[in-house]
Formats: structure tokens, sequence, C-alpha cells
């Protein structure tokens, strides 16, 4: 024990995608009351009043909108091994926040709504997961309730994101009229029984091929003659092909009633890919035995309103993490103590004394270290930069009460380093009315409600005509300067922007000044 390697082959870092309400939220607490992390009830998570103040909530905004905006982590053993379920937002409007977490994950877990298929929220995510060639996981969730045909579905899935769908279990019952699943491993079928909101692990009664037949009839024949279409076309889980992210298992189940739940867990367990040595930035990888290494995906500040305090989420790359030693922060050359590092559990935290290779740490007060930060001990190295996804919002954010201003800045400055939202400046203007650039609008909300509640400066914020940007350099910069429908302004880091109306203004410009540079921002269109 405590070899890293070793405990690195225990451990699996997953986080789950899907679309708002197809039951993320609910397969998570399930994914816990089978991690036997929570109490029997795994009701008591999600408030009986119908509005989740599930583990993962934090926020008075969250919980006003039902939503859970911040991403966390909850740590459960499962089996022999350790699970890190890296915890997406899941709001109708998505964060680099997202994007973020997905590059700390080994693997995603897809949850579909079997009467709704991919939506496109899931799609989004899943174009992520497809960059970063992440192995997925399909879950078809509320297999109890009225949906598509499990053929056409499966259809539907292979048709809009174009990775092969390797049934491990097929319903027994069309959707609304669930009998159970067979496992397409051994032929046996586990017989649904729905117990009261999934309180309790669901009873899982195994049943021969011989007696389903009897039992389930028609159903059961159907089942069989699908299962053999499927075994025909060859669509059978092959790990090679999970791993290089061309094809995704895919579980039939029910996560209110528990039911297909644990075959998941087992799947994760199974076919998930315990940590390996990471790729640093320039290719050479880190083994998980050399000496400490971990990389920054997200920040946090003020996560708990009776902390007020700062939280950098670290994934442990290689070696073991010990609290205490000193380790290297790669940006600055600067020692950091790691005497305040803590686990996280929701909004949960306590102090973690050591950590392996796919475990997450909570570095608190961590004020030098930004998203993508490397830190090391003995030996250097530097992990990939984490992508910043192309802004398709701007707005100009002011400060209602001038009185407020020195602590508007400093809001806007936290949020910036945070990734809450990018912050543009003109240099003419500087901090008086900079441009708050997001993927999503949702992140303007959080902006403006942290704003207000944590920095005290309550801002107005005017939506621009911008729509497109892109990153350019000086004497571009000089040139655009003087272009109509284009704005140029500047990051923290000093990386220049340049904000166009339309995809068409750019486009023309761009054909009207060949020499312009004018540089893709990651990822853009696709998941934009
Ligand atoms: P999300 O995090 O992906 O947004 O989804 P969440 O788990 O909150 O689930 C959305 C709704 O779907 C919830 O109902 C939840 O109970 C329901 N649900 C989740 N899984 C299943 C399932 O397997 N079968 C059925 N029939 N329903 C499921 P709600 O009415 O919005 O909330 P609540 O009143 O049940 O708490």
């Amino acid at each position: 024990m405590g070899i890293p390697a070793d405990e690195a082959s225990r451990r699996r870092t997953f986080a789950i995608i899907s679309h708002p309400d197809a039951g993320k939220t609910t397969l998570t607490e399930k994914f816990l009351l089978y991690g036997g992390a929570l109490s029997s009830e795994a009701g008591s998570v999600k408030a009986r009043s119908g509005r989740r103040s599930a583990t993962s909530d934090w926020m008075a905004l969250e919980q006003q909108r039902g939503i859970s905006i911040t991403s966390t982590v909850l740590q459960f053993p499962y089996r022999d091994c350790v699970i890190n379920l890296l915890d997406t937002p899941g709001h109708r409007d998505f964060s680099e926040d997202t994007y973020r977490v997905l590059a700390a994950a080994d693997a995603a877990v897809m949850v579909l709504d079997a009467a709704k298929g991919i939506e496109p929220q899931t799609l989004k995510l899943f174009e992520v997961c497809r960059q970063r060639e992440l192995p997925l996981l399909t879950f078809i969730n509320k297999w109890d309730r009225p949906g598509y045909d499990a053929l056409e579905l499966l259809d539907l899935i292979e048709k809009q994101i174009d990775l092969v769908v390797t049934p491990v279990t097929w319903p027994v019952g069309i959707a609304g009229d669930f009998r159970g699943v067979v496992d397409r491993r051994d032929g046996l079928f586990t017989r649904f029984t729905r117990v009261a909101r999934g309180a309790t692990e669901a009873p899982e009664e195994i049943v021969d091929p011989e007696r389903a037949a009897a039992d389930e009839g028609a159903a059961w024949e159907a089942a069989q003659n699908e299962i053999q279409l499927l075994d025909e076309v060859g669509a059978d889980v092959d790990r090679e092909l999970f791993l290089g992210a061309q094809s995704t298992p895919a579980f039939f189940g029910s996560a209110l009633t528990n039911f297909g739940v644990r075959k998941l867990l087992d799947a994760v367990v199974d076919l998930v890919p315990s940590p390996g040595a990471r790729p640093d930035a320039s290719g050479n990888h880190r083994e998980l035995d050399a000496p400490f290494s971990g990389f920054v995906f997200k920040v946090q500040a003020n996560m708990d309103p009776s902390h007020r305090d700062r939280i950098a989420f670290m994934r442990v790359c290689s070696g073991k993490f010990e609290r205490g030693m000193v380790i290297t922060h790669g940006t600055t050359g600067k020692p950091f103590a790691t005497k305040y590092a803590h686990q996280v559990f929701g909004s949960e935290r306590e102090t973690i004394d050591e950590a392996f290779p796919g475990d997450i740490v909570g570095l608190v007060n961590a004020t030098e270290v930004r998203v993508g930060d490397t830190l090391w001990l003995d030996t250097p190295v530097q992990f990939p930069a984490i992508p910043s996804f192309a802004p398709e919002y701007f707005s100009v954010a002011r400060v209602r009460d001038t009185g407020r201003f020195k602590q508007f800045r400093r809001g806007i400055a936290q949020l910036d380093e945070e990734g809450v939202v990018q912050v543009l400046r003109d240099a003419d203007q500087g901090d008086q009315a900079p441009v708050l650039a997001a993927v999503g609008p949702m992140q303007f909300d959080v902006a403006v409600y942290r704003l207000e509640n944590e920095f005290g400066a309550p801002v107005e914020l005017s939506p621009t005509n911008y729509k497109v940007a892109r990153r350019t350099d000086q004497p571009s910069a000089d040139a655009l300067r003087g272009m109509r429908g284009v704005r140029v302004l500047q990051r923290a880091d000093g990386t220049l922007m340049a904000l166009f109306e339309s995809q068409y203004w750019l486009e023309r410009l761009e054909g009207d000044n060949p020499d312009l540079v004018l540089e893709r921002l990651v990822a853009e269109g696709s998941i934009g």
C-alpha cells in the first residue's frame, strides 16, 4: 500500500455529462448510495420539497435556481476501488468550468433520458469529450417511463455522435413497461423491481433465461430478437475501441428506482482506465511513480460563506501527495506549502493527509495558483495548458455606485482569475467599464451575483453587439482600431482580442485585409 502506481490502479476518476433533467443528480446520489457514502436514505440528499439540495450545491444562487453552478468532487469507495466523481454543472447554459473539469477526468458517463435521446447540452459536452478523446459510458435513464424504442434510440445516438453504441445490458419490455435487463455478457435476466424513490439499493433478482422466457413471454422474445440483431452487427463491447473513444458501452436503467446503477458502477470499475502516466507539455510522460506532480483545473473563491476563502482544485498526476510537503509552483517557481490541503466533498471539506494519482486535492488560499498551473516535487514538469474557449457573449460592466469602485475592481480581477468570465479591457478606459466575455450567458448571472454579494459591488451589465472574438497581434490591432464594427481589447495577460459584430463582418474584413493576424480560439464552432 502507498506505492503511487498501485494506488493509481485502484482509482477511477470520471465525470457525468448530461442535459438538465436527464437524471445526473439522481444518478450521482445513487452512486453515492451504492458506494456507501450516503446514509441509507439516498433521498435525504435530495430535499423532499422537490428542490434538490444535493451535496454538491453550495451557493444561494444555486438554491434559488435549483441548479448546480459549480462543480465539486465526490470521492467514495466501491469494490476495491476509490472512485473520484467530478461533478459538472448541470444547468441549461454551460461555461468553461465544465470543460476544465473534463480536463481532469479519465472518462465520462453520458446520461440520456430514454424519451429524449441526445439533447443539445449533452451534444456540446460530448464534443468536448471527443476532443479530449475521453472514453464514454452511456446510461439510458428513465426506462420506467414511456420513451423511444430501444433500437431506434441506438440508431439516433449513433447518427448524432458518430460513435458505435455497444449495449452491455438490453431492456426487456418497452420504455414505460420495464421488466428488467438482459446482460449480454452472460444472457442472464435481472428483474426490475420498483423501490419507493430508490431509498435503498434495488433488490436484484437474477433469473435464468428459461424462467425469464416463461415469466416475460412476448417481451422476452422481442428482446431476444433484438439482441440477436445486435450480435449480428457485432455491437459488442470492445475495450480497445472504448478506450480509444470510438465506441460507447451502453446500459439501460432507471436511476430513480436504482435499477441498473450497480451494473453501471461495476462498468466504471471494470472498464474506465485507471490514471496513467500523464503527457507533459512537451509530450514526455510523467510516470506514476515519479515524484509528486499535479495540475490545477479549477479555482474557486468563497465556496462557503462561513469560510470565505479560495480553493484551487488540483488533480494529482504522479507520486504521493502528503499534506504539509513543500512543492514548487511551476509558474512562479516559488515554494508552496501544502499545510491547508483538503478533500472537498460537496460543500463539506476535511483535511486530507495523502492523495494519489487520479485524486483531487483542494488547496486552500493558494492565492497565486491559477487554472492550468502545474505543481511538482523534486523534478520539474509542466503539464499542457487547459484550453480556454471562444467567448460568444460580451457585455460591458459598470459599478452602480462609484463609491464601490475599489470593491468592483477587486471583484472583477478575482472573477477573471477564476475564469468565471473573461475580462477584456480597453486600454483607454481601464477598469472603469471592462467588457465581460462568456461562453454562455449564465456566466454573467454568476458574475453579477458574486460581485454584489461577495464583493459588495452591485453592477450594471449592458450587452454589446459583438458576437465573435479573435486573438490578434499589435500591428493588426493598430490596423483594426481604425475599422468599423470592430473593437480591440486586452486580457489581463496582455493577449489582444478583436471583437466583431458578426461572423460575416469578420470574414469580410479578413477577405479585404489578408495580412491581418486573426487567430481562432480553441473549440470555436464545434462547441460554441
Ligand atoms: P439533472 O440533475 O440531470 O438535472 O436531473 P435530476 O436527477 O434532477 O432528475 C430530473 C427529474 O427526473 C427529477 O424529477 C427526477 O426525479 C427524475 N428522474 C431521474 N431519474 C429518473 C428515472 O429513472 N425515472 C423517472 N421516472 N424519473 C427520473 P423532478 O420531478 O424534477 O424532481 P423530484 O420532484 O423528483 O425531485
